[in-house]
């Protein structure tokens, strides 16, 4: 397949890129600056000109392409709601050019959109309100047009031995304060998955996701969160403490209400239906080898 892919330079696009072209697949990457289009070239990949913001840029690209992955997200969290909002125009935009013709179309979105405090599957909705909900249900409503829509919901870490997605950001925090933080008895939960099982799973939904499915992209469903915090601290030789929830809005900031978060995710549909088998190092494996 010919496959258009929007965030082909990121740390997960890269990684699908080299999946799809390694399967055989032909990859055309957006790219919105000339470094972009550089590193598309040097992956294999053919470059497309456009942008998030550029709407005719994504419907041009999509129309000529036998399907499409959709990573590209603005991930800078200063002006999330935009973010999310870009997020959701590009959806629709790539999705009018698609509507009727059978295509698949996989987007992004993630883990922590649906209810928290138990057990997460396939069959759950995004809970409405939350930011990437929208543009969930409306790749998903696509189906009901004649596109081969699937919702990849990816775990807040996408890991490997550089980046290791919200973790990144958890590790620069207990560098800044020189603690490695959890809130109450950290029990919470997070899902993890490794970076080149995230990128397998792309492909094989791309390939074969029926019309209008979730997926999991989760290898793990739930570690706990005081352990990832022990596994930051003792790779960074900090203090681990527990801290209060009313202590965590100063200490974690915007970043609070995500860490207090559980999250556990199942993928066992994900894997039942796509053959997907995510066997990558574990999240605290890749903590202890972060930069
Ligand atoms: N990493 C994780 O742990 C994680 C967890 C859950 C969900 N996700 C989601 O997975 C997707 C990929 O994440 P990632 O970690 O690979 O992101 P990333 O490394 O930050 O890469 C972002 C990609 O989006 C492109 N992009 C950003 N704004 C753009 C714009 N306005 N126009 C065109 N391209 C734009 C970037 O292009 P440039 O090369 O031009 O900058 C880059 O290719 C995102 O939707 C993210 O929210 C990631």
């Amino acid at each position: 397949m010919r496959i258009f892919v929007t965030g082909a330079t990121g740390g997960i696009g890269s990684a699908v890129v080299r999946e799809l072209i390694e399967a055989g697949h032909q990859v055309v990457g957006l790219a919105r600056s000339d470094n972009s289009a550089a590193a598309l070239t040097a992956a294999g990949a053919e470059v497309h000109r456009g942008s998030l913001d550029d709407l005719d840029s994504l419907h041009s690209g999509a129309t000529a392409a036998d399907g499409v992955i959709h990573l590209a997200f603005n991930n800078d969290f200063i002006d999330y709601a935009s973010a999310v909002a870009a997020d959701l125009r590009a959806v629709e935009a790539m999705g009018a050019a698609l509507v009727g013709s059978g295509k698949p179309f996989v987007i992004t979105s993630g883990t922590l959109m649906v209810m928290p405090g138990r057990m997460a599957t396939e069959e759950d909705p995004g809970l409405a309100g939350l930011p990437r909900v929208e543009a969930e249900n409306a790749a998903l409503e696509l189906a009901k047009c004649g596109v081969r829509s699937a919702v990849v919901r990816l775990a807040p870490c996408v890991h490997d031995a550089d980046r290791q997605g919200f973790a990144s950001l958890l590790i620069g925090l207990a560098r800044d304060k020189g603690v490695s933080a959890y809130i109450g008895d950290g029990s919470n939960r997070w899902p993890a998955v490794h970076r080149l099982d995230a990128a397998h799973l792309f492909r094989l939904a791309v390939e074969s996701a029926p019309a209008g499915s979730r997926l999991h992209g989760v290898g793990e469903e739930g570690i706990r969160f005081r352990d990832i915090a022990a596994a930051i601290g003792s790779h960074l030789n900090l203090a681990v403490v527990s801290i209060s929830r009313e202590e965590a809005d100063k200490h974690f900031g915007w970043f609070a209400q995500v860490v207090s978060t559980d999250n556990p995710t199942s993928s066992a549909l994900t894997q039942e239906r796509l053959g997907w088998r995510p066997d990558g190092p574990t999240l605290i494996a890749d903590i202890e080898q972060a930069q």
